[in-house]
């Protein structure tokens, strides 16, 4: 099945945690890490998150480089329940830039309209156990033109991502903190049962960005 290029953003803590306990993630790494993460962004055809990504941090995913990019990209949503906030800071700017929302309509006409009204596009896919299928919504995005997107998370749609084998290179930047066990996890459960059947990555760059770290991985 054709599919864009999938570019998976961590930004952790140096124990792999994305946010606290709480969910509070604003801001774990420092200036010149998140001046990279603008550049991925604006280097991408579409920007990617889960739906509680939006409901907790209420990003607009926007590429904020100088200058600004010929093209922003677009930004897309993975919601079952099409339960996004209509008033979510990615539809005030939604001029800048379309908002996918890949989800269920059927299961809330009236969370379809309030998207709409807004000005989202919504496409309709199925869901699985772990939520939207995943590989509908990349042959889809592939099928709109989208040649290559940067997921920036959280933990839920990483590891749904990774499940579905369609990581081809992980960003990965590491902060000078820890955040414990009960922070909120950069992949959600994996549930191997053997190394062997892990996905391997294979480190192409490794740079310091003031107190952080930037790792590239690109799929072994
Ligand atoms: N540090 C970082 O780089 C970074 C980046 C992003 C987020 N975060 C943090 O991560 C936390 C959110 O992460 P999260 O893991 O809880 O949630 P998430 O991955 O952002 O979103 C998960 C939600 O997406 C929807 N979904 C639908 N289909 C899915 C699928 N196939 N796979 C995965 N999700 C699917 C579900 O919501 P519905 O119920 O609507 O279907 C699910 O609850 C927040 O605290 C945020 O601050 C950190």
């Amino acid at each position: 099945m054709p599919r864009p290029r999938i570019t998976l953003k961590l930004a952790t803590s140096l124990d792999g945690r994305i946010a606290t306990a709480t969910g509070e993630s604003q801001w774990i790494t420092g200036e010149a890490a998140r001046a990279e993460v603008q550049k991925l962004r604006a280097a991408h055809d579409a920007v990617m998150v889960g739906a509680e990504t939006v409901r907790q941090d209420n990003p607009s995913l926007l590429a904020r480089t100088e200058p600004p990019p010929a093209k922003q990209p677009a930004r897309v949503i993975v919601t079952t329940r099409l339960d996004i906030p209509p008033d979510a800071k990615m539809f005030g700017d939604i001029a800048a830039a379309p908002v996918i929302v890949f989800g269920m309509p059927r299961v809330s006409p009236a969370r379809h309209a309030i998207l709409e009204a807004v000005g989202a596009r919504i496409e309709a896919v199925e869901t699985g156990a772990g939520g939207v299928d995943v590989a509908a919504v990349l042959e889809r995005l592939s099928a709109l033109g989208f040649g290559s997107v940067l997921a920036e998370g959280g933990g839920r749609l990483a590891a749904s991502l990774i499940e579905a084998g369609a990581v081809d290179r992980i960003e990965w930047f590491r902060a000078p903190l820890v955040l414990g066990g009960d922070g909120r996890p950069a992949l959600a459960d994996l549930s191997y049962d053997a190394l062997a059947n892990a996905p391997r990555f294979k480190r192409v760059a490794l740079r310091e960005l003031g107190p952080d770290l930037w790792e590239s991985y690109e799929r072994a």
